[in-house]
């Protein structure tokens, strides 16, 4: 089980233009300790979401404050925290880089397997476990939405890392590959955080977090939250 720890976590960010360097805080103080093997995290477009999930691969690094996974510090040990936190994007396009979805797969073994036989056979492995075989030599701009969006999760768990992080995963998704993609996050060994705006999705969670104008505001029940976040959202 993978833990996750914010300490006094606080992301600022300059104010353009303004004299002095103004700041604005965007995220922040946030004190948490994330070991649930399925958190989820809710809130309104702008309340600072995406930033929290950034915080915990070290794509966004605390302007105060310490954010550490298992121990290891994010700005400190950031390759190290990469390789156990993986992050997949709401639009899995900005995640392929690689031609076709088999490249993708063996771009991430790359460290894993440094003999290029071995990787061929690993990422054999790895499209077979997510079902994607008869995909995996087609261009990733002629996959449907669906398939991208599991192409990029099977890129991004081929080296097996701990946590899977997940940014509104359903957004782009109609309602049967949402529902694929449920069965998927079910299914997988590790633990999974996630930012979504599908309160089904939210509920299914050992954990919930409402995140408003950047301060976590509610934190536990996932029925409860859901509750919290419709209140926030139905205030006058
Ligand atoms: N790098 C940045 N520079 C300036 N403002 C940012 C930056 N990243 C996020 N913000 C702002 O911080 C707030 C929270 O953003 P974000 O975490 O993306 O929210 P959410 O994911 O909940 O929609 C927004 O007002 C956004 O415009
Ligand atoms: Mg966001």
């Amino acid at each position: 089980m993978t833990e996750v720890r914010l300490d006094g976590a606080t992301v600022t960010v300059p104010v353009d233009g303004s004299p002095g360097g103004r700041a604005r805080t965007i995220l922040g103080p946030v004190d948490l300790v994330l070991t649930q093997s399925r958190v989820t995290v809710i809130g309104a477009n702008g309340s600072g979401k995406s930033t929290l999930l950034r915080l915990l691969n070290g794509l966004v690094t605390p302007t105060s404050g310490t954010v550490s996974v298992d121990g290891l510090d994010t700005v400190r040990h950031g390759a190290r925290v990469r390789r156990r936190v993986a992050f997949a994007f709401t639009d899995p396009i900005s995640q392929l880089v690689m031609p076709t979805g088999r490249e993708d797969v063996e771009l991430s073994l790359r460290r894993l397997h440094r003999s290029r036989t071995q990787r061929r056979v690993a990422a054999e492995q790895v499209l077979e476990r997510f079902g994607m075989v008869r995909h995996a030599d087609q261009s990733v701009y002629d996959l449907s939405g669906g398939e991208r969006q599991l192409m990029a999760l099977a890129a991004v768990l081929a080296t097996e890392p701990g946590l899977l992080v997940l940014d509104e995963p359903t957004t782009l998704l109609d309602r049967r590959n949402t529902l694929r993609l449920r069965a998927l996050l079910d299914s997988l060994p590790q633990s999974v955080v996630l930012a979504t705006h599908d309160l089904d999705l939210a509920l299914a969670a050992d954990r919930s977090l409402v995140v408003d104008e950047g301060r976590v505001v509610f934190d536990g029940e996932p029925a409860a939250a859901v509750e919290h976040y419709i209140g926030l959202t139905d205030a006058p």
